[in-house]
């Protein structure tokens, strides 16, 4: 799909979008339609429940004479309601709605909904992220599918977003697009199945970054090994796919008095089966997405990458395939970290956690970075808790996690922070070890996980985050087609933006 500015709408396409408020007001572009059109919209909003309402959008075939196929009207709600998340929406609602009609082509009024500035530089933002929203929910995952009926393909080629200020907004949309890219590729990753996605192929995915400037390091096991990584290998010992780990640095931030990196950890288990302590069939095939914190990871270092953030940045992700086999880890191992740390492995489905022990350790000793966030489809707990809707944060460190909450909120994939505490610390200590992997039964199992992870990041200001619920979408959202959904790149990104760039 091609996404270009335009002051004016003189391109011929075959549909034309306009908008209103509630109780049916039409805006500038949609009443001269109307005029020209000898009340057409009027008419068609009155034989339909279209009342302007936001989310609602009609479908009005044109008259003969307006030399466009179709027009929609699109719903903005209360005037003045509009913010650049709503506006985001209503692209990715646009792009849905348009590929269903079969349109090839589309041309969209913005105008001046979002208030506050007298029409200056917001005119441009909002056209920028409309067309953002629209990027975001064109996204499709089809490469497996050989026998894709016409009519189920997207028709959408082209969308031409008409604004008083083209130039502005390409420029803005620029940024916003490699967002985007970075968002999609970790999508790519996740949709993968596992025969495809293993720790050396998603290693090999990481290292494309490299044409990006981006400074890529692949850790083969005998690398590993030398580091001690016992627990991470430990996972990895019942695979017939040896594991890597991947060291990823951005350096776009000139050299200052504190150019210590931020840094990203990420869980990359590319199948869990969950080991000797196997988990049933039924659903099984999710845990081809257990890698998706390293997906995130990988798709906000291209982020950053391609937009030239300027940040220093690195992302270390472990990949590992949690396998049952003759020479898989045993319930009640005990397994030395590379901290020098003992664990018992109780449950050797417990094992993000245990990968990402080692992952965080060697991130934080080798790196001393500003700030550590790591992603995990680590419990399913968080499912529980929260559902879909938002990930669990944990954190040691205030200030970060306002950070990832406002930064949450700005892009919609937001953080809810849950608590770490001394006891639930103590619910991991082992009789044998110095701890153990699962915590008292089944509960509080998010929480006894981030606890664990604490165990390994020494003082360094951290946050954690439990994404197994977010992931994976089985709907479509306004910007978020089902499937995998990047959660965590937007939001990372914004952080960056927000709070360590320039
Ligand atoms: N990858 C799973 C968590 C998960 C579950 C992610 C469902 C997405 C959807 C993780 O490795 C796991 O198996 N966790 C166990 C921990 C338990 C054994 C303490 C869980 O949540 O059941
Ligand atoms: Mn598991
Ligand atoms: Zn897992």
């Amino acid at each position: 799909m091609k996404i270009s500015f335009f002051r004016k709408a003189t391109a011929k396409v075959d549909a034309l979008v306009v908008t209103a408020h509630r109780d049916r007001a039409l805006g500038e572009a949609a009443t001269e339609l109307d005029r020209r059109g000898d009340g057409v919209l009027t008419r068609a909003m009155a034989a339909s429940r279209f009342t302007g309402a936001a989310n609602q959008v009609l479908d009005v075939v044109a008259p003969a004479g307006l030399d466009v196929g179709h027009i929609l009207i699109a719903g903005l709600g209360k005037p003045n309601s509009a913010d650049i998340r709503a506006v985001q929406d209503l692209g990715g609602r646009l792009v849905a709605h348009l590929n269903r009609a079969g349109a090839r082509s589309a041309t969209v009024m913005v105008e001046h909904w979002i208030h506050g500035d007298g029409g200056g530089p917001m005119v441009a933002e909002q056209a920028a992220n409309l067309a953002y929203g629209a990027r975001l929910r064109s996204y499709r995952f089809d490469k497996y599918r050989t026998k894709l009926k016409p009519a189920d393909k997207p028709t959408l080629r082209r969308l031409n977003l008409v604004t008083r200020r083209p130039g502005q907004a390409a420029t803005s949309f620029e940024t916003l697009d490699r967002i985007a890219d970075g968002v999609f590729f970790t999508r790519d990753l996740v949709s993968e199945p596992a025969n495809i996605i293993y720790p050396e192929s998603l290693a090999a995915e990481a290292k494309t970054l490299a044409a990006l400037g981006v400074d890529v390091e692949i850790l083969n096991q005998a690398q590993i090994e030398d580091l001690d990584m016992g627990a991470l290998l430990g996972v990895a010992q019942g695979s017939a796919r040896d594991p890597r780990v991947v060291v990823m640095q951005w350096n776009g931030s000139p050299k200052g008095p504190d150019d210590r990196p931020l840094a990203f950890v990420g869980k990359g288990v590319t199948f869990d089966t969950g080991g000797i302590s196997i988990k049933p069939a039924g659903g099984m095939e999710d845990m081809k997405w257990d890698m998706g914190g390293s997906a995130v990871v990988i798709g906000l270092m291209k982020a950053l990458a391609s937009r030239g953030a300027k940040v220093n940045a690195v992302g270390v992700i472990g990949l590992v395939e949690n396998m049952p086999s003759a020479t898989a880890q045993r319930p009640g191992d005990v397994v030395t970290s590379m901290s020098g740390q003992t664990i018992e492995v109780i449950n050797t489905d417990a094992e993000g956690r245990l990968v990402l022990a080692d992952a965080l350790w060697y991130c934080n000793k080798r790196f001393k970075p500003k700030a550590i966030v790591d992603l995990a489809t680590l419990t399913g707990a968080i499912i529980i808790a929260l559902g879909s809707y938002q990930a669990g944060m944990f954190a040691n460190d205030d200030r970060l996690a306002r950070r990832l909450v406002a930064a949450g909120r700005a892009v919609g994939e937001e953080v809810w922070r849950m608590p770490l505490g001394e006891r639930y610390d103590k619910d991991i200590n082992s009789d044998i070890a110095d701890m153990k992997n699962v915590g008292k039964n089944r509960e509080a199992g998010s929480i006894t996980a981030a606890q664990f992870l604490q165990r390994f990041v020494g003082r360094a200001a951290w946050a954690h985050l439990d994404i197994a619920g977010v992931t994976w979408s089985k709907s479509d959202g306004p910007t978020v087609p089902k499937g995998g959904t990047g959660f965590g790149v937007r939001l990372l990104d914004r952080l960056v933006a927000d709070a360590y760039e320039g």
